[in-house]
């Protein structure tokens, strides 16, 4: 019986799972995503076109991948199915491959309205991508969300009836625009009949799948820090996109878990509100966020940029319990003279190397840094880690060493080839 590969985020999002994902993906027979919505986005360039991911595993690219969209999942119908149509223009067998949890919940216009004005009422502003997903994940909790097997019964239309004027109401009292009934319900029973081949339970068929001994990889969405349980709450998702999400949002076990890669890039970025210890709010973030082109794939927001937090991807590693690190844009940082990363937090002027996501102690600690040699040129072409420049090695040497724990892939460039994989 074969085990799941998990690709997680280290930090606050975009480190770069797809070039992850893109490398296990050559020997997956199987990819799975397990939670958040189309909040999510990554590029994928394969054989020279870009892709744009939201919802389906990045998996499918491959034409002979079967991409699974679990139960944890909160599905926005208008934006899988743009998806699938973009993918069948680039000739991906989107009927044969795709899988649609019959339990992950739908989305509905209302969900993105209530983000806003939820938003808006927020005395501490999240950032929120406005999606709709925090409400989506609040009616699943409140037991009153609708699923996508839920759009199959014969009552899907009263009850999707009676939803939307509830949720006209709230949205009314509070003077926000409300929803067009008949348009929701027509365009509704559409999107049901067009996703209808694809729904199926999952759960089933991710363990059959592994007793038929397929090669399995779990594609994590969002990242440890903005985890809604183990983030900077309440700057967060409204998901567990750690490992226990990967779990719930699937239905495997502990036991089907093989290697977790905990990704990060060889600096760090946030989009969103909430404490950031190593944000750089002057030229030298800026010059991050210019050379390693910062900007939300999903909203287009510039990100906070600044430094590696070592601390933090202690707590990353021992949270998701990650064995192997993939480090992005070792070419980004190495275009700096000197570089730095952070050891140690000082807090009150006691240092401290333990990370916690309470509010006040982000807020309060300073990075103590330690400084590191750049100036790499160009390593798009090093192919094994001994090619790397010497200090290139010495940085990702000193990771290995701070976190113990082993850093598999590196990120030279922007390309899929850029990528150093080494052997332990
Ligand atoms: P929400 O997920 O739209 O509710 O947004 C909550 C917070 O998570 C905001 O700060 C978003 O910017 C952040 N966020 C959500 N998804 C991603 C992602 O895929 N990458 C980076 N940040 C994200």
């Amino acid at each position: 019986m074969s085990k799941a590969s998990v690709v997680l985020g280290c930090f606050y999002g975009d480190e770069g799972k797809g070039r992850t994902t893109d490398y296990l993906g050559q020997f997956s027979d199987v990819s799975v995503r397990a939670s958040g919505g189309n909040n999510a986005g990554h590029t994928i360039k394969v054989n020279g076109v870009k892709f744009a991911m939201r919802l389906i595993p990045s998996g499918i690219l491959s034409n002979k991948t079967i991409a699974i969209i679990g139960n944890g999942v909160v599905l926005n119908p208008a934006v899988l199915l743009g998806e699938i149509d973009m993918l069948k223009s680039h000739d991906i067998d989107v009927d044969r491959f795709l899988k649609i949890s019959d339990k992950a919940h739908v989305i509905f216009p209302y969900h993105a309205n209530l983000d806003v004005m939820l938003e808006n009422k927020r005395v501490h502003k999240i950032g929120t991508t406005k999606n709709g997903i925090g409400p989506a994940y609040c009616d699943k909790y409140e037991r009153c969300g609708l699923r996508v097997g839920d759009m199959y019964r014969d009552d899907f239309e009263s009850v999707l009836r009676q939803m939307v004027a509830t949720k006209n109401e709230l949205l009314a009292a509070n003077n926000e625009p409300t929803c067009d009934v008949e348009e929701i319900v027509a365009t509704y029973m559409e999107y049901a009949a067009k996703l209808k081949p694809y729904v199926c339970d999952t759960v089933t068929l991710l363990h059959k799948y592994l007793k038929e001994d397929k090669n399995m990889v779990v594609e994590g969405a969002q990242a440890t820090l903005l985890d809604i349980d183990f983030g900077s709450y309440p700057y967060v998702t409204s998901s567990n996109p750690t490992i226990g999400g990967i779990l719930t949002g699937t239905g495997l076990s502990v036991r089907d878990i093989g290697d977790v890669y905990g990704v990060i890039k060889a600096y760090s970025s946030r989009v969103g509100e909430g404490p950031y210890v190593t944000e750089l709010c002057d030229e030298v973030g800026d010059r991050i966020r210019d050379l390693g082109h910062e900007y939300g794939t999903v909203t287009g927001r510039p990100r906070r940029c600044g430094w590696l937090d070592l601390v933090a991807l202690k707590y990353a590693i021992d949270i998701n319990g990650v064995n192997y690190i993939n480090l992005n844009h070792l070419d980004t940082i190495g275009q700096f003279d000197i570089f730095k990363a952070c050891v140690a937090y000082d807090v009150n002027g006691v240092e401290t190397q333990d990370f916690s996501t309470n509010e006040e102690f982000l807020r309060t600690a300073k990075p103590v840094y330690k400084e590191f040699k750049g100036n790499f040129g160009d390593i798009s072409a090093c192919r094994t880690f001994e090619e790397l420049p010497a200090d290139a090695q010495d940085y990702i040497r000193f990771i290995e060493e701070y976190t113990g724990t082993f850093v598999k892939l590196i990120g030279t460039g922007a390309d899929r080839e850029c990528m150093i994989v080494r052997e332990q």
